[in-house]
């Protein structure tokens, strides 16, 4: 099993704390986003994975009439009732289960309540999506505890709104559905609009490191919001100069971008073409993956940064400059930011058999660059949620 020792350590934790074992345990992993930035809830195209850290979610159900939760690694306790929980504001990290489990609950209401503990391994704060991989975790471990039926999409968007109601980000649908989906050596390329997901195989001569220059990462604090109502703001006005319908900016090309950018506000404009280029980016790159031309893909990733850095300006100097050391070093394809942006880490495409060289290299370069540190770690796409015990 992936990351039994996270397993087995959160096993003993429950044990100790509740005194009994756990009755289902679940896993979900991180994602990385790999092209196709702030499309998702613009109803475009992401090539994402999952990752190979994640988080365990162990349950069973009480006798008393209340949800408790533990966070495995703090050793806090949060109880919330069975209907009508609200957002807590000490331990918020509980407000990603409470607010999964006020969506489930509003599927089929539960008649027990449950003691429960998680302990997983994603890097906090590195825009590798530990938030999604709780949510999901809670939400596999409790249909199978409480017998509710529901299918990915569903648990997807009932991450979207615990995140949006309960931890105040409107993000897309990208994290849930990555964590939810992912298969083992793939990546993951989703269409927002219709949810149709395939695979695609990128073969084992390359793979991705993520570069954490450990800067702030804050998406609650309204900066994506502002980034999505421009977006949205900007598809209203392409809905009513473009003779075709535009629902979201997917509708929109960047041909159509240019000839009638001059009619929107200039901030606006530049926020809108991120979108739109990324989107013809995610399908340039599938159609590169399918010919195998791995270096073009890689440029790919190049381009996004660019984008993010001048359009949309969801980047940070940190970010920049790993971007920029990347290019340096040998064996790297393509590097971009990774997620919402405005911190977190650069996902990098790099040659299989000078990963472990480029690690160090970049690791390095950057140092000399700044004078600080860049936390460099291998990142292999994986598998997607599951039950693991009962196996
Ligand atoms: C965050 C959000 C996602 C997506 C990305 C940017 O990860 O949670 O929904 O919008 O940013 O692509």
């Amino acid at each position: 099993m992936i990351n039994q020792d996270v397993y087995n350590e959160l096993l003993e934790k429950y044990k100790a704390h509740y005194g009994k074992a756990p009755t289902v345990v679940s896993y979900a992993p991180g994602r990385i986003e790999v092209l196709g930035n702030h499309t998702d809830y613009n109803e475009g195209y992401v090539f994402s994975a999952a990752i190979n850290y994640g988080t365990f979610f162990a349950i069973s159900t009480n006798d008393d009439n209340v949800n408790r939760i533990v966070a495995g690694d703090l050793m806090h306790e949060v109880t919330f009732p069975l209907t009508g929980a609200t957002a807590v504001t000490k331990d918020t990290w509980a407000n990603y289960v409470i607010g999964t489990v006020a969506g489930l609950n509003a599927l089929k209401p539960q008649d027990k309540g449950f003691d429960a503990m998680f302990l997983g391994n994603v890097p906090m704060g590195f825009g590798l999506s530990s938030s999604a991989a709780l949510e999901m975790c809670t939400a596999k471990a409790v249909c199978q505890l409480y017998a509710i039926a529901a299918d990915n999409v569903t648990l997807a968007k009932i991450g979207q709104a615990a995140e949006r109601d309960y931890a105040g980000c409107p993000c897309g649908l990208l994290d849930q559905i990555s964590s939810l989906c992912g298969v083992e050596g793939m990546l993951v390329k989703t269409d927002f609009r219709t949810l149709d997901i395939e695979t695609v195989d990128m073969g084992p001569s390359v793979c991705f490191l993520m570069c954490n220059p450990h800067a702030k990462h804050a998406l609650v604090d309204g900066q994506y919001a502002t980034r999505r109502q421009a977006c949205e703001d900007a598809a209203a006005y392409f809905a009513k100069v473009l003779p075709h319908p535009v629902a979201a900016l997917r509708d929109v090309s960047m041909a159509e971008w240019e000839a009638h950018k001059a009619g929107l506000d200039a901030t606006v404009a530049k926020r809108a073409a991120h979108p739109i280029g990324e989107d013809e980016r995610v399908l340039e790159g599938a159609a590169l993956l399918a010919k195998g031309d791995l270096t073009g893909f890689g440029k790919l990733l190049f381009a996004s940064h660019e984008s993010s850095r001048t359009m949309f300006e969801n980047s940070c100097t940190e970010l920049d400059n790993v971007v920029e050391v990347t290019k340096t070093v040998e064996g790297v394809l393509g590097a971009r930011l990774s997620g919402g942006g405005f911190g977190g880490s650069a996902v990098v495409l790099v040659e299989t058999d000078k990963a472990e060289a480029a690690a160090k290299a970049i690791a390095a370069a950057y140092n000399a660059k700044t004078g600080a540190d860049c936390e460099v770690s291998m990142i292999q796409p994986s598998r997607g949620a599951s039950i693991v015990y009962p196996a």
